[in-house]
């Protein structure tokens, strides 16, 4: 049998490094602008850029439920890979009536293949840092680790590379 490991690693908030530290705290900072009124989950997201930027995003829900965007989501979508710089890391956390939750979150399945093809794209490993609200924190260096077995552009015939 085969089997198939990858590595993470978990921390504390303040162990981070101070970049990565700031990157966690701009989520957490993004919740607040979340519209969650269904799922009482605000969810906010941070994105570090090579050149040092920091974009941040949230989820946005909507009455016909399947309309809404989570939060990794909907940050990617403002990144233009095109310009050439490269996305270092996602942040993710949430804050909800319960901030006594100590599970960090993860992406969901959709948003993990959108960040696996923008790390496709940029040829280059987008490390993920999943947050709880009491600063738990679970990196793993490389999108790939979260979604194996994936499906992508080499499986559609019809794909035609554009950065
Ligand atoms: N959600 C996110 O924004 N990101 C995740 O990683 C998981 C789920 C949002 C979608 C929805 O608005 C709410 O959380 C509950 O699923």
């Amino acid at each position: 049998m085969d089997s198939y490991t990858f590595p993470y690693q978990q921390y504390l908030k303040a162990e981070l490094p101070a970049d990565m530290q700031q990157l966690v705290e701009a989520a957490e900072a993004a919740t607040k602008g979340a519209y969650a009124p269904y799922s009482n989950l605000k969810v906010g997201a941070s994105i570090l850029m090579e050149d040092g930027n920091i974009v941040t995003g949230f989820n946005q829900e909507n009455a016909a439920f399947p309309v809404g965007i989570c939060a990794e989501r909907a940050i990617l979508s403002t990144i233009d890979l095109a310009k050439g710089t490269k996305i270092k890391a996602i942040a993710v956390t949430y804050s909800s009536d319960n901030n006594q939750n100590e599970k960090p979150i993860a992406p969901c399945g959709m948003c993990r293949q959108s960040i696996l093809e923008m790390q496709q794209r940029q040829q280059a490993p987008i490390a993920v840092y999943m947050c709880s609200p009491k600063g738990l924190v679970i990196m793993i260096e490389n999108a790939e680790f979260l979604l194996p077995f994936s499906f992508g552009s080499d499986d559609l015939p019809t794909y035609k590379p554009q950065v």
